[in-house]
């Protein structure tokens, strides 16, 4: 974001009440902000009681070995039973849990009792195909009621699953299942996109090919394409699943026990295994779709438009709607399928109150043209969400002018992978709104922004966005690295949460987030991100390794300061420096050529083999050098500094 349009951003000045009739009928009010305040962990275990416990827990959060939380953990609930099969038992079997609408316009109503023999039926075919509390599943799907299906099924096993966003390919896939040491993977001959069947199998086929750990492919059939097979490890869905038992028995769990592994790519190194486990998760994303969405089960229709490849699927379609009993909307295609009004078409079609969405979708939509949406009913929407990335006031106006008829409140949520749930958001009865702005963090959450030092920022101050108290629903570890979870979270600011974000914090105190900072650093208003220019400096001949920080500067906000290990036998000689600020100005653009350029031997990196860019940027910023503790080699830093003087 450009220095210009955050100053825009903070002179905002439009403010919209709750409309009334909300705010008097509101699931939550500003008590519980009072309570939560008054006594969090009382809140949290007050939250818990919203599920359905085996054993209810008697403790709420251990944190004896921080950063390693354990939430109600002497409690024991089944997950897909508190999403199921609990709403069948108190009479809601009729209720519609989703209504699919497939992009080719092919429609399927499934009711929570025929969800529950569904998932029943597939929980019996997984366990036919071996499949044990504790193995894991990779599930690579297209949009479809067999994928909450099969994702509620490893619930009810313990199958931990890995949902993979099904437009990642065979090379990604391949990387995550043999990461999580998946047993059985999931998927369909394909989903329908853009107007046509998509293939999904050959990339199953191929990824399976690269790795050990796979005994059975579970296949949907979807589109009815043509797919290879392979005897004995391919099964279809429909002679497996179909031929089982409609009742199954669910065992309770743990609450810590793992619910799912969700890789989330990063911009260096391999994918980071997110794990989240059970009872802390459920707690949070049902609390929070309640309180956020401020849903009405009897009568509300939901819609979040997300992939369930991404953690707002899993939280907002799967586990928080369908744990509060919810009806939503299950739409498989684009927005743009067959026509750019086709999201506008099935809320008209299904009533959708409640609706969840990405900014980058509502700037597509503005871009086709208010007359699109105008041409729906739309009267039914009262509520509108939005979630990944900082809404720009003008998108802002535009989703609440033209689909929120100028009255619908809009929830700006931020939260990530890792948090599992919505952390900072309005409460739509009792926030009064800003384009732009997430505001504050929900009852319950400790968030703030704090300084290079881990100082609080007074209101109207800059800096990086903080959680500084555990939350049921944060991640527990990366799968397989304990100590990558703990360098990638926990390190920068000392027992604090460091969500990665930039972040301000506005007169009132209200939270306003900025973009990506590891990645993006800001020089003279341009975004510039740093693996672009290590990427920049390792292209050319002499140089190894390349690790780039921004560093404070008075006149371009940041500058880029490079850190390069140049090649086996490579000499530091004169011009070097200048040569290889010239071949990334020649690469990039003459706005990322790199201010300094230090070679050093080494870089600072972590047991795990990350650059540690903290410690770059206190060198770059002329501090003294922070928390050495968790390098691999702490006589790096000493090495690096040693060479400032020479620096230019
Ligand atoms: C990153 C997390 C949360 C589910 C989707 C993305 C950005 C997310 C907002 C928001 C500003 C936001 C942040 C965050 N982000 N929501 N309302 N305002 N930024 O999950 O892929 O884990 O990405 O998305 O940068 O750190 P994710």
């Amino acid at each position: 974001m450009s220095n210009e349009s955050l100053a825009n951003l903070l002179k905002e000045e439009r403010r919209f009440a709750p409309p009334a009739e909300l705010a008097a009928n509101a699931n939550v009010t500003a008590a519980a902000y009072e309570q939560a305040k008054a006594d969090r962990l009382g809140f949290w275990a007050a939250q818990a009681r919203r599920l359905s416990w085996a054993k209810e827990p008697t403790e709420t959060l251990d944190w004896s070995n921080p950063p390693f939380a354990k939430w109600f953990k002497d409690g024991e609930l089944n997950v897909a039973y508190n999403c199921v099969d609990r709403h069948v038992e108190a009479g809601l079997g009729d209720r519609t849990a989703i209504h699919f609408e497939g992009e080719p316009g092919d429609s399927r109503t499934i009711t929570y009792a025929e969800l529950q023999r569904e998932v029943s039926k597939a929980a019996n075919a997984l366990t036919e195909l071996g499949v044990e509390k504790g193995d894991r599943v990779a599930i690579y799907m297209p949009m479809i009621p067999e994928t909450v299906v099969a994702m509620l099924a490893c619930a009810r096993l313990g199958a931990p699953h890995s949902v993979v966003f099904g437009g990642f390919s065979a090379d990604a896939l391949a990387t995550r299942i043999e990461d999580a040491d998946a047993r059985v993977v999931i998927t369909s001959d394909g989903g329908y996109r853009r107007g046509k069947p998509s293939a999904l199998k050959p990339a199953v086929d191929d990824a399976v090919a690269r790795v050990d750990s796979v005994r059975h492919v579970l296949v949907v059939r979807r589109t009815g394409q043509d797919v290879a097979w392979t005897e004995g490890r391919d099964v279809w869905w429909h002679e497996v699943v179909d031929r089982q038992p409609e009742t199954h028995e669910a065992q309770p769990m743990a609450a810590e026990h793992p619910l799912f592994i969700l890789y989330t790519s990063g911009t260096t190194g391999k994918p980071k295994g997110i794990l989240h486990t059970s009872g802390g998760y459920l707690t949070q994303v049902s609390y929070t779709h309640h309180a956020v969405f401020d849903l009405k089960p009897e009568t509300d229709v939901f819609w979040c438009t997300a992939d369930v490849g991404w953690v707002t699927g899993h939280s907002y379609i799967v586990y928080g709607p369908l744990s509060n009993g919810a009806t939503q909307v299950l739409y498989e295609g684009t927005p743009d399928t067959p026509h750019q009004g086709r999201w506008w078409e099935v809320v008209q079609k299904y009533g959708v109150t409640i609706f969840y969405t990405a900014p980058t979708a509502i700037r597509a939509c503005m871009k086709w043209g208010d007359d699109i949406p105008a041409k729906f009913d739309l009267s039914s929407l009262r509520l509108l969400g939005s979630v990944g990335e900082p809404i720009n006031p003008e998108a802002w106006m535009w989703y609440r002018k033209h689909i929120g008829a100028d009255k619908t409140p809009i929830v700006d949520t931020w939260w990530q992978t890792e948090t599992g749930g919505i952390m900072i958001s309005p409460l739509p009865g009792v926030t009064e709104t800003k384009p732009g702005s997430a505001q504050v963090p929900l009852p319950g959450i400790s968030a703030t922004v704090v300084d290079d030092e881990a100082n609080e920022v007074p209101d109207g101050g800059g800096g990086y966005l903080v959680l500084t108290e555990p939350w049921p629903s944060m991640l527990r570890t990366i799968w397989g690295d304990d100590q990558r979870y703990q360098d990638t979270y926990w390190s920068r600011f000392q027992d604090k949460y460091f969500a990665g974000d930039g972040a301000k914090k506005d007169d009132d105190g209200d939270i306003w987030l900025l973009g990506r900072v590891d990645d993006v650093m800001l020089v003279s208003g341009h975004n510039i991100s740093t693996t672009e220019v290590e990427s920049a400096l390792v292209s050319h001949p002499k140089v190894a390794e390349a690790a780039v920080v921004g560093a404070t500067d008075p006149q371009t906000t940041q500058a880029i300061c490079a850190f390069v290990i140049l090649r086996g036998g490579a000499e530091e000689v004169d011009g070097l420096v200048e040569e290889l600020r010239s071949h990334v100005a020649k690469a990039l653009g003459p706005i990322a050529k790199p201010k300094r350029i230090l070679p050093v031997a080494e870089l600072p990196k972590t047991r795990s083999g990350k650059i540690m860019r903290r410690l770059l940027r206190d060198v770059a910023e002329n501090r003294q050098v922070g928390d050495v503790t968790t390098l691999a080699d702490s006589t790096v830093m000493d090495l690096i500094q040693a060479k400032l003087p020479s620096a230019s």
